[in-house]
């Protein structure tokens, strides 16, 4: 179920126009229903630590089907931070390996800032900067990496101007040199069809907050099997250990599997909200979804092209996603000009941010560019 079939389970579409998924997903009846059941059963069990634990698994396989990966590749985390963190905290960089962590310009804050932070134990970061129409060929890619490189991190789709990135041939060049390759897909996950292999990625991740339309507080990391028995995260945690239950301080010794990336007690209210949320885009399907997204923003392209104005994400559907940037003079106060009119939006740098979901409709984008039309001055 889409559009028009589902709009119904998020109440904030009775006064808004929600355009802002790339922020946070709308709430469901389902997510609000999901979070009363976690308390019921606080309230009528106690301590359910056997079903929490079941819940944290079913979570990990949902992650996984999604990215078509398997559940044993699958970390269950608390945010893309802790992932990221955990990665790093795996690469031997003031051990004598690898040193450079390549990223690009998109990163979000998050995968920057760890990165940066990797220069205290000796790594060295280079960045890779987009060229003047916004986009980052994968040419860029390989002009940075080479073989002092561990770690290149390209974010599937910006959360800054909407561009796609070409992960599989960035993935390509990181292997070819003997580097890992990190696809944060925050803003793909939930509104793309994603598939880890086809991407031939190492890491990948995300979390609930945007088009998965869960809350903050859980998150995944894909770490592809292969990779699992070589990296031993010092960033870690007791339900990343072989038996969380053994209570035994007397080592270090992580799970096989990709749970070796988890860390402390799970998120266990997001992850009722998660299984709740993930449930909607399973059963819509993102192949599904991405299409239909795809039609929405071809309409909104179509009439931001007739207001003259000058978008930043591009139009090709192998190089963009549910999230359209468009310039304005003065995005703070068309953001609030917008909201006025009850049409939620946001903005990065002097961008507006369209963001297109599963539950959007024509109706949507045709009451945006209206609006829009009305607000032509503050366009770029
Ligand atoms: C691309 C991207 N990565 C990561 C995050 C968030 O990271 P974390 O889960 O660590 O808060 C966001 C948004 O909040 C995002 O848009």
């Amino acid at each position: 179920m889409l559009g028009a079939a589902i709009r119904g389970e998020f109440p904030i579409f009775e006064h808004t126009t929600y355009l802002n998924s790339c922020s946070q997903g709308a709430l469901s009846t389902r997510v609000r229903r999901a979070y009363r059941e976690y308390l019921d059963g606080w309230d009528r069990n106690g301590a359910d630590w056997e079903h929490w634990v079941e819940r944290t698994e079913a979570a990990r396989g949902g992650f996984a089907r999604l990215m078509r990966a398997e559940p044993a590749e699958i970390a269950v985390t608390t945010s893309v931070s802790q992932g990221v963190s955990a990665i790093v905290s795996a690469l031997p960089f003031e051990r004598g390996g690898r040193t450079r962590i390549v990223i690009s310009e998109y990163e979000f804050p998050t995968v920057g800032q760890i990165a940066h932070a990797q220069e205290l134990r000796g790594a060295e970061v280079v960045h890779v900067r987009p060229e003047p129409d916004g986009s980052i060929p994968p040419e860029r890619f390989a002009e940075a990496v080479d073989e002092r490189t561990a770690l290149v991190c390209c974010t599937t789709i910006s959360y800054r101007t909407g561009h796609r990135h070409d992960v599989t041939e960035i993935a390509r060049i990181a292997r070819e040199h003997g580097a890992l390759c990190l696809a944060d897909s925050y803003q793909a996950v939930g509104a793309i069809d994603l598939d880890v292999r086809a991407l031939g990625v190492d890491f990948a991740t995300g979390g609930t907050v945007k088009y998965l339309l869960g809350s903050a507080g859980l998150g995944f990391l894909y770490v592809r099997s292969g990779l699992l028995p070589g990296l031993l995260p010092t960033q870690t945690g007791w339900f990343a250990d072989e038996d969380i239950f053994r209570m035994d301080i007397s080592d270090y010794s992580p799970a096989a599997d990709a749970r070796r990336f988890d860390a402390g007690t799970p998120p266990v209210p997001n992850i009722y909200a998660g299984l709740a949320s993930m449930a909607i885009i399973e059963e819509a399907g993102t192949a599904t979804i991405e299409r239909y997204v795809g039609d929405l923003v071809e309409r909104l392209h179509e009439g931001l092209d007739e207001l003259g104005a000058s978008v930043f994400t591009p139009r090709e559907p192998a190089r963009r996603g549910p999230l359209v940037c468009v310039r304005s003079a003065d995005v703070d106060a068309l953001v609030a000009a917008l909201a006025a009119e009850r049409i939620a939006c946001s903005s990065r740098d002097d961008n507006l941010r369209i963001a297109l979901h599963l539950y959007n409709v024509e109706e949507d984008v045709d009451a945006l560019l209206a609006a829009l039309l009305r607000h032509r001055d503050l366009l770029g």
